[in-house]
């Protein structure tokens, strides 16, 4: 393979700077040319590409967003889109695609493998909902960003001896109010993946409530329900001064974390060997600290599962 392109598509995540930088350093390292796409599939299709140089991709290791910029594309799920995305690459000499970015990235990703053109998909989103790998990039800088609020609003609950709710993000996966809810010491953690009873957790705050406790945090995933709703109802059951923070973008910004930086390296550097090899239609991943790469097809077809064991310990640990 002679050139390459990378994308980076969907919501954006710390550390996808990082990625493309592994990307470009580790094609031209291998005296392959490499291409970057504008804007995500928009860009594809209508054909803001650019090469990239060893200097394209200095100073931004550190930097969050993607410098490539991202979008949701609705015409790229179309056949015509895809095939007009196609006709741009075969334009542009480039060979393979490295594609960043969430679940709706690999439908793109995969939607070109199966139209014959080699693509790598790479993990890039704080949800931590992609099947085929631990984690994703973006999710410890996420996390990272919400222990740092959870940390201030404790601060503010205990001298007011309020009761918090905390919305954070993830769509339809609980991860990041998993790991932050453990990581934060919050008294309740609501995940879509397990239904809540709002009687059983007015009766949990109340009890602690009674021991002496003043002041406690919930957080819930967004997956679960809007914050102000849950916020309203559990002061309903609780009568208790509660207080709710809707943590939103504020999440997907920021320095990527040194992990988030060296697992994007690891990653994109991945997906170049395998375009190398000639293996298109791969998705790639972490497990266990080993890199690890899959079908595509068959990654997007198993389904991402909320780490249930750490879920157990959070509420032996919220007592
Ligand atoms: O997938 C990343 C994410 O931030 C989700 O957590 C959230 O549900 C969604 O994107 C928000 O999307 P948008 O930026 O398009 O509002």
């Amino acid at each position: 393979m002679k050139r390459i392109g990378v994308l980076t598509s969907g919501g954006d995540a710390p550390g996808m700077n990082a990625a493309i930088r592994a990307v470009v350093r580790k094609a031209i390292y291998h005296n392959i040319e490499i291409y970057g796409v504008i804007g995500g599939y928009a860009g594809l299709i209508s054909g803001n590409i650019q090469k990239l140089e060893l200097g394209s991709v200095g100073d931004i290791i550190h930097r969050g967003g993607t410098f490539l910029y991202s979008a949701r594309c609705e015409e790229f799920k179309t056949r015509e889109g895809q095939e007009k995305g196609i006709e741009q690459l075969k334009k542009f000499g480039i060979e393979g695609l490295v594609v960043i970015g969430g679940d709706g990235s690999y439908m793109g990703a995969k939607a070109l493998t199966e139209h014959g053109f080699p693509c790598v998909g790479v993990p890039g989103t704080i949800d931590n909902d992609i099947p085929g790998t631990e984690f994703t990039i973006g999710f410890d800088t996420a996390l990272n960003t919400v222990i740092d609020a959870i940390d201030k609003i404790r601060d503010t609950a205990s001298s007011h001896e309020r009761t918090f709710v905390v919305e954070v993000m993830g769509r339809n996966a609980g991860d990041i109010a998993l790991w932050a809810g453990l990581a934060g010491g919050a008294e309740t953690i609501l995940i879509p993946e397990d239904p809540y009873d709002m009687r059983d957790i007015a009766s949990r705050l109340k009890k602690g409530h009674a021991r002496g406790k003043k002041h406690s945090i919930i957080i819930v995933a967004e997956g679960v329900m809007n914050g102000y709703e849950f916020g309203k109802r559990l002061k309903k059951e609780t009568d208790f001064d509660t207080r709710v923070t809707v943590l939103g973008h504020v999440q997907r910004g920021g320095s990527p974390t040194a992990f988030d930086r060296v697992l994007a390296s690891r990653l994109g550097a991945k997906a170049v060997e395998l375009l190398m090899d000639g293996s298109g239609g791969r998705a790639v991943g972490i497990e266990r600290n080993r890199l690890v790469d899959y079908d595509i097809i068959e990654a997007l077809a198993k389904k991402h599962t909320v780490d249930l064991n750490l879920y157990k310990l959070s509420k032996e640990l919220s007592i």
